[in-house]
Formats: C-alpha cells, structure tokens, sequence
C-alpha cells in the first residue's frame, strides 16, 4: 500500500500500565487511517478508547510497536520534535470545551493562531469563517457563559480547526451534552469534514453517533475487534 495516503498507521502497538500487575490498555493494536476518513472508535469502558486516542494525539507513548503520523515516526522523537509535530498537525476537543471564559467565542477561535504567529486581520478572518461553519455566526461576540453547551462545543471544535490542522481528535466531545446537541454537532462534523477533507479521530460511546461517521472501530480490552 502506498503510505502517502495514509495518516495514521500504527503497528504492533501495546500500551501497557502498572507495576506488579499488569494492565495491557492496549495489546498489539495494527490501525491505518486513511487521510481525509471520518472514524469513530468505539467500545465500553475501560476498553483503551482514550489511550489510543492519546496516543494518536502525541499526548502519551506506547510501551512497545510504532505509530506513524503522516508518515513520521513519532515514536522515535524527543519531546521537542513530538511537540512540533503535535502543533502542526493534530487540533483536539475534548469532553470539556475548555474555553477561555473572559474571551469571546470569536477571540477564543483566534487565540491558536496568535499563539502560532498569524496576524489578526487573517486571524480574525479564519476565526469568522470557522465560526460561521460551525453555524455561530450571530453568536461570534457571546463569552463562553452566554452560550449553551452545544454551542460552546462548536466553538472548541472551531478553535480545534484554528491552524488547519492534519487530524482532528476528540474525546467524548458530546459527553456532556443531550442527544439532539450532539446529533448537531455531528453533523456539523460531517459537513466539515466535507469541507475541509481533514481526519476526524473521534471516540464516543454512544453507537448511534459512531453511525454518522465513515468507519467505525471497536475496541474491547484493548484489542480492536472490528
Ligand atoms: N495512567 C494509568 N495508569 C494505570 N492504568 C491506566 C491509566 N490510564 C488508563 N489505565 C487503564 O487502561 C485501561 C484503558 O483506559 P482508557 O482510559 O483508555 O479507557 P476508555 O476506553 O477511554 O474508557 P472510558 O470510556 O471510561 O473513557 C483501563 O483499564 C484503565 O484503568
Ligand atoms: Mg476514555
């Protein structure tokens, strides 16, 4: 298989905790992900869904096998170039939106790329594009304690997309939320992903979201199973 169109590919990765006992989180795991895929992982809990995760985040490393990220091996790096790697490629959400409550939705978008050297006309621009995507255009001055949680997880999901990031990751992102709100923000994924033809890696566990995306992998015990 030619490996340019693949995002992910992960070999023979194990991760495992403990001292004394041992926990494997994850056993001898093989995964390729295919540029431009929206996946769901999916499994009970406990199953590694977030280690995983992490680990496809450069958030943690495996014990053993490798794990390729654009065809780099971040295995292999020092903190510094995983780092760089991370901040380039990767955007996260996570259960909590972790927004910037004294900011604007419109300044926390552009927040990223301030970090990362944009100016603010282009800032401001992207983060009004972003925004109206996510369908919060008439909500771009609201702080975060002026908006519902749904709202505020579009938000996270377009500060997420800030610098145009490889992969977009996310942990439980619609936990916190009803059923109707995270239908929504699925479906704002959807047409993103669309959009945009990024990778969205998002772990959930609720089997009726995981059917809006293209694949759907199961973890139980640390193995993938389907
Ligand atoms: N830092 C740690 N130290 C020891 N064991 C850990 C650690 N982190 C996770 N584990 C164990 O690894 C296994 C997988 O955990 P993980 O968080 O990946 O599960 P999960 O599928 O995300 O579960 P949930 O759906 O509850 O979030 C669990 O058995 C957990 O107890
Ligand atoms: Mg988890």
């Amino acid at each position: 298989m030619p490996s340019e169109n693949k995002i992910v590919e992960i070999k023979n990765l194990s991760k495992v905790y403990g001292n004394g006992v041992e926990v494997y989180a994850l056993n001898s795991i093989d995964l390729n992900i295919t540029k431009g895929e929206f996946m769901a992982i999916v499994g009970p809990s406990g199953s590694g869904k977030s280690t995983l995760l992490h680990i496809i985040g450069i958030l943690d490393t495996p014990t053993s096998g490798t794990i390729l990220i654009d065809g780099e091996n971040v295995s292999d790096m020092s903190d510094d170039q995983r780092a760089t790697v991370r901040n380039k490629k990767l955007g996260f959400v996570f259960q909590y939106h972790h927004l910037l409550p004294d900011f604007t939705a419109l300044e926390n978008v552009m927040m990223p790329m301030f970090i990362a050297g944009v100016e603010k006309k282009e800032a401001k621009e992207r983060a009004t594009q972003l925004l109206s995507d996510v369908g919060l255009h008439d909500r771009m001055e609201h702080r975060p304690n002026e908006l519902s949680g749904g709202q505020c997880q579009r938000v996270a999901v377009a500060r997420a997309l800030a610098n145009n990031p490889d992969i977009l990751i996310g942990d439980e992102l619609t936990g916190n939320l009803d059923s109707k709100s995270s239908r929504m923000v699925y479906d704002i994924l959807r047409r993103l992903n669309e959009k945009y033809k990024q990778t969205f890696i998002i772990v959930t566990h609720d089997d009726a979201l995981a059917e809006r995306t293209d694949r759907i992998v199961r973890i139980i015990d640390g193995k993938i199973v389907s």
